[in-house]
């Protein structure tokens, strides 16, 4: 890790970034009011935040709130999406962090009087110094707004100069639509901000499981050792969701389940599951070994690609009539490095499916002799499973056989359990928007996407983004489409013990 990364000092409390102002644009859009708004309310009630701080919330002129207005809107958001609701005094602290202001790019100046207002009272306050850091405030960009307003904002934040040398930028995802628009999109960032001030956030790579990854394989003598061709058949990451697109069709039928989820979610989580150890953890090692990982792999063979869409799509509200947008998307993608060679990487992911989860599965080789019988055997013929389960709060469970009690050696599946909730307490337990904003905040860049890894990505997209198949319709509830089941044959996608009792 970065020397900035969050760690306890010796009285066991965790530094914190210098003081900040954070400009959120797209302050009343979607992702604040769910994620955002939530998430900075509980980095402050966590005690995380530096003393100075002040967070503007900003927007284009048409859609300008007063300041008050702008808190109570975080308050209603606060109350109706965070884990932790607006009490008494800490709310009243926060609120009088918040502010307000406009800017569009031909009409800055509300945005520039707010941060210089916003700076000059943290400084009068703190006397320009920053917790522990001995600096003076820090500006922070959190981008969240649509993907088509990036280039506008970044131009703005450049032309008005409120993008100093020392400021950095969270730009959210999609980050382009392909690798043409990424390389215009990272070339308009870098006349601005130089690579070490960007942060292309995944909200997936903050979860705390994700990130365990990396601890259970490193960590673990008994791990790594089996993680690779010569142990492991066949891995999988299945982030199937039973949420439809909720109303998100302005977003979602211009982006479908490949770009929405599989470029930036699956990849980055593949990228954790087969990189190879890094030297340390700094920003820079661990970036170049998932940067390896999207360098050996293959251009997407359009063969192994099942798109659907499912029934109905085409009533949701602001669905074009004729869309052929994929609401689902499992494909196969192989890694040619010594480590991986041969093992198919299942990935899927989509909306109105028959189950929530956010898996990485990992199917182990049969012993080379079968010496027990065979008939009490798993039906589904699995053996040997590392399931990772990285929705939040997270567990692993390793799917093993044992000897079922009684006179005969007869087999049955049994299963090894680590359940976070059980193991730690969630007390320092952050969401991976809350931990992500934090490590920007530390100017920690290891679990943000470099511009040459997100280039790749849609390097080896782009056979199935000039030729994509056919759309399949599925029905709603379903596993998605014909022909899933036979997308990963002879395998077979993983089912928890519940969904293959109902099975
Ligand atoms: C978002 C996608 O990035 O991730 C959504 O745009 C998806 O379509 C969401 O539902 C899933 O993330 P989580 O982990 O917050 O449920």
């Amino acid at each position: 890790m970065s020397p900035a990364t969050p760690r306890r000092a010796r009285n066991g409390h965790f530094h914190k970034p210098a003081n900040h102002v954070i400009v959120l644009f797209g302050a009343t859009g979607d992702l604040a009011k769910r994620k955002l708004l939530p998430g900075l309310y509980h980095l402050h009630v966590a005690g995380l935040f530096p003393d100075g701080v002040r967070i503007i919330g900003s927007a284009p002129s048409q859609f300008a709130l007063s300041d008050d207005d702008f808190r109570a809107h975080a308050r209603d958001a606060v109350t109706q999406f965070g884990n932790t609701k607006p009490t008494a005094p800490e709310w009243d602290k926060f609120a009088a962090a918040l502010s307000f202001g406009a800017a569009s790019p031909d009409n800055p100046a509300p945005l520039v009087a707010a941060v210089e207002a916003a700076e000059k009272a943290i400084e009068n306050e703190h006397h320009g110094r920053g917790h522990g850091a001995g600096k003076t405030v820090e500006r922070l960009f959190h981008l969240a707004i649509p993907p088509v307003a990036f280039t506008s904002v970044v131009g703005m934040l450049g032309a008005s100069g409120l993008a100093t040398p020392d400021s950095r930028i969270i730009i959210e995802k999609p980050f382009g639509v392909d690798l043409e628009s990424a390389q215009a999109l990272n070339e308009a960032v870098h006349a601005v901000f130089d690579e070490t001030r960007v942060f292309r956030i995944d909200h997936f790579l903050g979860k705390e499981s994700v990130d365990n990854i990396l601890a259970f394989r490193f960590a673990n003598g008994l791990f790594e050792p089996v993680w690779n061709r010569q142990h492991i058949k066949y891995v999988q990451i299945d982030v199937p969701e039973t949420l439809s697109i909720e109303g998100r069709a302005a977003f979602y039928d211009a982006t479908g389940a490949y770009r929405d989820m599989v470029v930036t979610h699956l990849f980055q989580v593949l990228g954790f599951v087969a990189m190879e150890p890094p030297v340390n953890l700094s920003a820079k090692q661990q970036r170049d070994e998932k940067g390896k990982v999207f360098d050996a792999l293959r251009p997407i063979d359009v063969k192994h690609v099942l798109r659907g869409q499912y029934e109905g799509y085409h009533d949701e509200p602001g669905v074009k009539p004729d869309s052929d947008t994929e609401t689902m998307i499992a494909l196969r993608v192989e890694i040619d490095n010594w480590r991986w060679h041969g093992v198919p990487f299942y990935l899927r992911s989509g909306k109105s499916l028959a189950g929530s989860r956010q898996t990485v599965t990992l199917g182990f080789h049969a012993p080379p002799l079968r010496m027990f019988r065979a008939a009490k055997l798993d039906p589904s013929g699995r053996v040997n499973e590392i399931v990772i389960n990285f929705a939040d709060p997270g567990s692993i469970h390793v799917e093993f056989m044992a000897k079922m009690p009684g006179p005969e050696m007869t087999l049955g599946a049994a299963t090894m359990n680590f359940r976070y909730q059980d193991s730690f307490a969630q007390a320092n337990a952050l969401e991976g928007y809350e931990r992500l904003i934090l490590l920007a905040m530390f100017g920690d860049q290891s679990l943000f996407t470099r511009s040459d890894g997100i280039e790749r990505v849609w390097e080896i997209s782009k056979p199935l983004l000039e030729n994509p198949p056919p759309c399949l319709p599925y029905k709603r509830g379903s596993w998605g489409p014909e022909g899933i089941d036979k997308l990963i044959a002879p395998y077979h996608w993983h089912l928890t013990r519940a969904e293959m009792g109902k099975a």
